[in-house]
């Protein structure tokens, strides 16, 4: 039987394990994808890059395509409504950058993306997605990937028809986020779409949508038949899900390098305030799961100053480190 820690060929490439960390805008930037990968996360996937950025003479958006030779595989994300701005920026991020794969999005729920019919809004042009998918595998020498939605609404979901384009043009995978566009992230996320994608196609299909621990993501596996899994919501709070781990069961010393271990990498990739910025979110996810009051997390958050900031986030951290030790002994004593 399948397991989660098997590697997988997408194409040429090889992914270390089939649990990946989803592209997220604004969460999975080069110190949360090197934290993931190490934690165990099979490949890495960029945030979002939108090419007409790529091809405009602003080059801000490489920031967002850099990343760390350890981070192999990498699939860079791009998307845009344009076919031909699409090849073409994805043919430039490649020269660029030398991905291991190329991801095109299909699946971006936000108005100002699918709206224009870049995102989700593809899957309105089954004619486009054709294009697309053929433009990049007939000009580039690595592999393109498709991460999809079921269709746009309820009466219109195609997704098997979306997948099987992107198969017979010659893409090496499709990830499906099991929702449709008109969902956003609400309701639930159809695992019977996964199993029914899987059975469709012979490229690797990756299942995504409302896995919360590494029990649901061996679920999906064993349900569905797909060949991996994208995690992305769960694990902002739950790096370890990669690991094997849920909250409740990682071991505090893993815990707490982990937060200090993500912010040394953030430390390392970011200007000192942008860092701070950069880090908050997740400082206050991880700092909530160990208990600090409430006024003290404030307090981190919202200080513009890098060096207060770091002073906090290690008494904090070393502070609830202590009580969560205390908590243990207690806890053994009992
Ligand atoms: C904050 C946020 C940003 C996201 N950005 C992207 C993105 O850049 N590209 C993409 O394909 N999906 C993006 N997604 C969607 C996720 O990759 C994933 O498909 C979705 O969250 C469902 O998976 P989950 O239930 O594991 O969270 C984003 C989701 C969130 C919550």
């Amino acid at each position: 039987m399948t397991s989660i820690r098997d590697s997988i060929q997408i194409g040429p490439v090889r992914f270390d394990s089939r649990i990946i960390l989803a592209p997220m805008d604004g969460y999975s930037d080069n110190p949360f994808r090197l934290l993931t990968r190490r934690l165990g996360s099979g490949a890495s996937f960029t945030e979002f890059i939108n090419t007409i950025e790529v091809m405009s003479k602003n080059t801000k958006y490489q920031d967002r395509c850099r990343f760390a030779p350890e981070e192999r595989p990498v699939a860079i994300q791009i998307f845009d409504d344009n076919v031909d701005r699409l090849v073409a920026g994805g043919n430039r991020v490649y020269e660029l950058f030398k991905p291991d794969l190329i991801d095109v999005n299909m699946g971006c729920s936000v108005n100002h993306v699918s709206n224009r019919g870049a995102g989700a809004g593809l899957l309105r042009r089954p004619d486009k997605v054709e294009q697309i998918i053929s433009g990049l595998v007939n000009s580039l020498p690595c592999p393109i990937s498709a991460k999809i939605r079921l269709g746009w609404d309820a009466d219109s979901i195609n997704y098997l028809e979306i997948g099987q384009i992107c198969e017979d043009q010659g893409a090496a995978m499709v990830t499906l986020h099991a929702r449709t566009r008109e969902q956003l992230f609400k309701g639930e996320a159809d695992w019977n779409a996964i199993a029914a994608l899987k059975a469709r196609l012979s490229i690797p299909v990756f299942g995504n949508g409302d896995i919360d621990s590494f029990a649901e993501a061996e679920r999906m596996i064993a349900e569905t038949g797909c060949d991996g899994v994208m995690i992305g919501r769960a694990a902002m709070e739950n790096p370890w899900i990669f690991a094997g781990y849920d909250p409740a069961t990682v071991p505090f010393a893993l815990f707490y390098t982990t937060i200090l271990d993500h912010y040394a990498l953030v430390k390392k990739r970011y200007e000192p305030m942008r860092g701070c910025i950069v880090f908050r979110k997740f400082a206050k996810k991880y700092l909530t799961q160990l208990g600090a009051a409430k006024d003290d997390i404030r307090r981190l958050i919202t200080t513009k100053d890098p060096t207060e900031f770091e002073t906090l986030l290690n008494r904090l951290a070393s502070e609830d480190r202590r009580n969560r030790f205390l908590e243990e002994d207690l806890g053994a004593d009992a």
